[in-house]
């Protein structure tokens, strides 16, 4: 038996390895951390249980046959993130750069349908060069396969993704298919085809942090939704944003315990909006001082930056804010803030996350550019993500709420369940001024009689009381005390019920 065990060590030893020292070696000089070792700071100690150790591919094209590696370049398995169970698979990019053969892509569809059959999230930590070159078709087939079950999971499970290497094929598309995608600064990439192909086809000269690092995905193109300095900073990272998130779309958010005060007054919110309607000032700073402990998740920081979306608890207990940012853009929503917000919104519906927005917006951005790139059907995407929403709903509106945009942004008629607005707060089709000189254009040339139609529609409509007249307001609150109303609301709407009509899926503007 002793000598059987000793077998066993020596084998589990030389899987444990990979793609060897050297390569390992190679890794760690890049600054990257091997699979195991990531897997071990994304878990809690002592918590991995790792499957399929011996697997290994079945190619015998291209002297395949003669570079066998147990494990075949990916790690996979399960454990606890601070408790609650999760799937995980990590590439290894020291055997064959992580490429996926039909092997491998059967390991991690083994925990995809282990994942989704145990309703808890899964975690993929990618470093890998896509379909297994040498395996033609068969690696394909495997990622299609793979691509399959990401599509079955979205929505029932949550589903991340870290690039923590180069990435590209299928090594960007399936991470594409899940919900959230996280990068490493400087030592990960993501494109469909890498700066040599690219050299090939297009003529262009790229370096892969131009084509596809985390300055281009957090900044251009959304695809990343955060990014960290390195490996351990990324996990640490990720640990945290799991204790936001439920296990599976029939659970209820995640409860912690909080040692904030749900009915903390803040006397410094009621300075917090300028005398002046055109001043900016930072809405993260309402969302900190509203979240439980001021713990704010932010997603997306540094795209689209006039909205901001995020994690934050109130009482424990998870709910996503969507707040418009007056200090970019005046908070306009345009094409890439309604995207980034609409994702974000349908993630929190998804799986019972309540929905805390704060409304400071002067409307859509006007101008061809916007129109040219499909501000129409961009505008839609979160208009029918907040409208198709069945979570709890919680409205504030801090100042502006104007014209289109005081509808979409969860607003009583798209079945905002309680919508208040501060005194501040200025509920029209437009601003006073834009409005005036539209009603009565023909006075333009008088200064004096269009300050006094400015005004009289600044007397009209510059308040919440209009709203607040109708029952589109459901209270007008003071700053100070929005917590403590958020709060109240949320816990009145624990049990809410709400069903949308039966339907295979909607048709959401894309
Ligand atoms: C087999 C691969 C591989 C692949 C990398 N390697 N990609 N082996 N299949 N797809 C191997 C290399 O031969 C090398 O082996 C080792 O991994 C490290 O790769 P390097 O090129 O030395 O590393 P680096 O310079 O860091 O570049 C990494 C890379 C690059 C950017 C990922 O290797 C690359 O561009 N690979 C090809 C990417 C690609 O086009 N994949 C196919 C996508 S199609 P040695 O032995 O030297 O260590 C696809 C279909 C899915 O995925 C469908 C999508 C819808």
């Amino acid at each position: 038996m002793k000598e059987i065990v000793a077998a066993l060590e020596a084998r589990r030893e030389t899987a444990r390895l990979g793609g060897g020292e050297k390569r390992i070696d190679a890794q760690h000089k890049r600054g990257k951390l091997t699979a195991r070792e990531r897997l071990e700071l994304l878990l809690d100690e002592g918590s991995f249980e790792e499957f399929d150790m011996f697997v290994e591919h079945r190619c015998t094209d291209f002297g395949m046959e003669q570079q066998k590696i147990p494990g075949d370049g990916v790690v996979t398995g399960w454990g606890t993130v601070n408790g609650r169970t999760a799937f995980v698979f990590a590439k290894d990019f020291t055997v064959f750069g992580g490429s996926l053969s039909e092997a491998h892509a059967r390991k991690i569809m083994k925990i995809q349908d282990m994942a989704l059959r145990a309703r808890a999230p899964i975690i993929g930590l990618f470093d890998a060069g896509g379909a297994r070159i040498q395996e033609g078709v068969a690696a394909l087939g495997g990622y299609g396969e793979v691509f399959q079950r990401n599509v079955l999971a979205s929505g029932v499970i949550p589903q991340i993704s870290v690039i923590m290497g180069p990435c590209a094929g299928g090594d960007v598309y399936s991470p594409a298919m899940t919900d959230f995608i996280f990068m490493v600064r400087d030592t990960s990439y993501m494109f469909v085809t890498g700066p040599d192909v690219v050299k090939t086809v297009t003529n262009e000269t790229v370096t892969p942090e131009e084509l596809g690092g985390a300055s281009i995905h957090t900044t251009k193109s959304s695809i990343a939704d955060g990014a960290y300095d390195n490996d351990v900073a990324t996990l640490i990272q990720m640990r945290r944003l799991m204790d936001f998130l439920p296990a599976n779309n029939v659970d209820d958010v995640p409860e912690l315990p909080s040692f904030d005060d749900a009915d903390r007054i803040e006397p410094s919110l009621d300075t917090l909006v300028p005398d002046s309607p055109n001043k900016p000032y930072d809405i993260k700073e309402l969302i900190l001082k509203v979240a439980d402990e001021g713990d704010f998740f932010e997603l997306q920081e540094a795209y689209a930056k006039n909205i901001v979306i995020g994690f934050g608890r109130m009482e424990g207990r998870t709910v996503g804010f969507v707040a418009n940012q007056p200090m970019v853009l005046a908070g306009v929503l345009d094409s890439d803030a309604s995207r980034k917000a609409a994702r974000f919104v349908r993630f929190c519906d998804c799986f019972n996350i309540p929905i805390v927005t704060f409304v400071d917006v002067p409307g859509f951005l006007p101008g061809t550019a916007q129109e040219y790139g499909g501000l129409i059907k961009h505008g839609a995407k979160l208009l029918f993500a907040y409208a198709e929403a069945t979570v709890p709903k919680v409205t504030v509106i801090t100042r502006k709420a104007y014209g289109g945009a005081y509808d979409v942004m969860s607003s009583k008629h798209i079945r905002g369940d309680v919508n208040y607005a501060w005194p501040t707060a200025e509920i029209a089709v437009m601003g006073p001024k834009g409005a005036a000189e539209i009603l009565y254009r023909s006075e333009l040339g008088d200064p004096d009689r269009i300050a006094a139609r400015i005004k009289e529609y600044e007397d009209r409509f510059a308040n919440p009381f209009v709203a607040a007249e109708r029952g589109y307001i459901d209270e007008v609150i003071r700053p100070r005390s929005t917590r403590r109303r958020v709060a109240r609301a949320l816990a009145m709407l624990r049990s809410k019920q709400l069903e949308n009509p039966w339907k295979k899926h909607d048709n959401i503007p894309l």
